[in-house]
């Protein structure tokens, strides 16, 4: 980076040219297809809260990809992501080891979720969306809610974050769809339970659409309020493209804007399918292009 594109904002937190460089500080393969990242970001570290998450650009050429701040060390300047690799930018970045650079990254994006005491707060991460629901179950729990936190997967080497969720939450339930590890079902078995045998305040939820919509709908009849965290395709990431649109309580919103988090009983959740699943055929032709052994085919 020369002097002339060295942000004024940055001269002024004092940070030097190369400490801008988002440097990869950590990786780690959590599974085949899961990756952490900690990452050099100062400025974002600094600034991010529960719920936020980044546009990711791995090369200069590459496109955005939405990635949720997953934790945040303001002391060492450091953000960490966990990101699944599903189409070809995800494999991109999975590509890149510690010490190497990511071209751009911008954040921290999108409302914080709103954190207050509720009394008893159940948090059901899905997968990957347990990277997600991590940072917001801390802040749940640093506001003195009683914590019960649910985490699911389809099997046991897919769980995340166990050790991370047990030291925070008053109570820890994991469940696989196959048995292979804790409870066998689905998450919204071992929600449905807590509502029937608790007062439960307040529920958060972020995973694969089709699990939100069945949390929604688990906590529906109980009127207890729920947040749902989305994930849309996002293009730009500050509310310009309308790439990130969904329906809400029959408003428009702007995921990348006015979210991530919505009321998930007001969520229109067939729309949301329809549109995410709008580039089914880019997607694929760009994922049978994607990497293979560290190269483009
Ligand atoms: C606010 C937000 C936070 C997210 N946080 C995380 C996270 O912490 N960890 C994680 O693994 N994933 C997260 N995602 C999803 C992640 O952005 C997508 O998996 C990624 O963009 C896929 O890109 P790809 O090119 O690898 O795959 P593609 O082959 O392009 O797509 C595979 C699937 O990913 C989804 N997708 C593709 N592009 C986007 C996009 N630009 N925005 C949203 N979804 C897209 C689509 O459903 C698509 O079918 C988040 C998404 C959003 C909107
Ligand atoms: S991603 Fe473009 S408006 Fe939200």
């Amino acid at each position: 980076m020369n002097e002339k594109e060295y942000p004024a904002a940055c001269k002024l937190a004092g940070l030097t040219p190369d400490e801008l460089r988002n440097t990869i500080v950590q990786k780690e393969k959590l599974s085949p297809t899961l990756t952490r990242m900690e990452i050099r970001a100062p400025l974002i570290a600094r600034a991010a809260r529960a719920g936020q998450f980044v546009m990711v650009w791995v090369g200069e050429k590459s496109e955005r990809v939405p990635l949720t701040i997953c934790d945040w060390d303001v002391d060492k300047g450091t953000i960490t992501i966990i990101f699944q690799e599903v189409g070809f930018s995800t494999k991109e970045l999975g590509q890149l080891e510690e010490g190497e650079d990511i071209a751009s990254i911008a954040g921290p994006l999108g409302k914080p979720t709103e954190i207050d005491n509720f009394g008893t707060a159940v948090v059901v991460g899905g997968g990957v969306g347990t990277a997600i629901a991590y940072p917001i179950a801390k802040s749940l729990k640093k506001a003195n809610n009683k914590l019960i936190v649910v985490v699911g997967a389809r099997e046991k080497s897919l769980i995340l974050l166990e050790d991370e969720m047990r030291k925070i939450a008053d109570e820890l339930i994991i469940t696989t769809d196959d048995g292979s590890y804790g409870r066998k079902g689905l998450v919204t078995d071992a929600l449905s339970e807590l509502l029937e045998s608790q007062k439960v305040d307040m529920v958060f939820a972020a995973g694969p659409l089709p699990m939100m919509k069945a949390v929604a709908m688990t906590t529906q009849p109980y009127g207890v309020k729920t947040i749902v965290s989305l994930d849309p395709i996002m293009i730009d990431g500050t509310g310009m493209c309308g790439g990130c649109r969904v329906t809400v309580g029959g408003k428009t919103m702007f995921t990348c804007v006015d979210g991530p988090d919505f009321d998930a009983h007001q969520v229109d959740w067939d729309e949301l399918r329809a549109r995410k699943a709008y580039y089914f055929d880019e997607e694929n032709k760009a994922n049978a292009n994607a990497l293979v052994d560290g190269a483009r085919k």
